[in-house]
């Protein structure tokens, strides 16, 4: 027993120095490159895909949730979409899938179509397979170009922030289905 407690409390000592006091008791500083994180060396990547919002056919991407009350102004105010989107390299819906937009979208603008969009942009293709970047913005889809803040990422893309453009490729009023193109700017580490 003496000679566990005499191994047991160096160790001890040595790990409660180690280990850093959390200031205000669960935040405190840390060095970034204790994650390896080179804080200088922030990369700007740009990201172009095409957005497919399906409505139609046996296997819609976009799913009304909520639908606006039957009074609703000419802006749908008050609807709420639920979408699993495929994310394509070109407008072709066969082209090569990139990723998916996970998320909903709202109409939130009495004055125009204007959606507020919070969706997940999760990649699985290439080394960006498994990471992903989440947009929180407003969209009026009635304007050419579109920005939304990314507020954020994971994986290869942790600490990502930037902005998403979109601009309307096809709409087709009939079905409600829409393909979108997306550039996506965004600084992470
Ligand atoms: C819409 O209809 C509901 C139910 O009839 C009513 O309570 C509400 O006041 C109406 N809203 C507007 C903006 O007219
Ligand atoms: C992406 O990652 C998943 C899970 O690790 C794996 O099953 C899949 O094959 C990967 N896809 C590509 C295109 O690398």
């Amino acid at each position: 027993m003496a000679t566990l407690d005499a191994i047991l409390f160096p160790l001890l000592l040595l790990l409660s120095s180690a280990i850093p006091t959390l200031a205000s008791g669960f935040a405190t500083t840390l060095d970034p490159s204790l994650m390896g994180l080179n804080l200088r060396k922030e990369k700007l990547s740009h990201f172009r895909f095409y957005w497919h919002d399906v409505m139609s056919g046996p296997h819609p991407s976009s799913i009304t949730i909520v639908p606006p009350p039957s009074n609703a102004s000419a802006t749908f105010f008050g609807l709420i979409n639920m979408i699993d989107n495929p994310l394509t390299v070109r407008p072709d819906p066969g082209s090569e899938l990139v990723g998916r937009a996970q998320g909903l979208y709202s109409s939130a603008s009495q004055e125009e179509v204007g959606l507020m969009m919070v969706m997940n942009f999760a990649f699985v293709s290439g080394k960006y397979n498994g990471s992903g970047i989440t947009v929180l913005g407003r969209n009026p889809v009635f304007q050419k170009v579109r920005e939304m803040p990314v507020i954020g990422g994971c994986g290869l893309l942790r600490f990502a922030r930037g902005y998403a453009q979109a601009t309307t490729h096809t709409f087709d009023p009939k079905t409600g289905n829409a393909v979108v193109e997306y550039n996506v700017y965004v600084l992470h580490y």
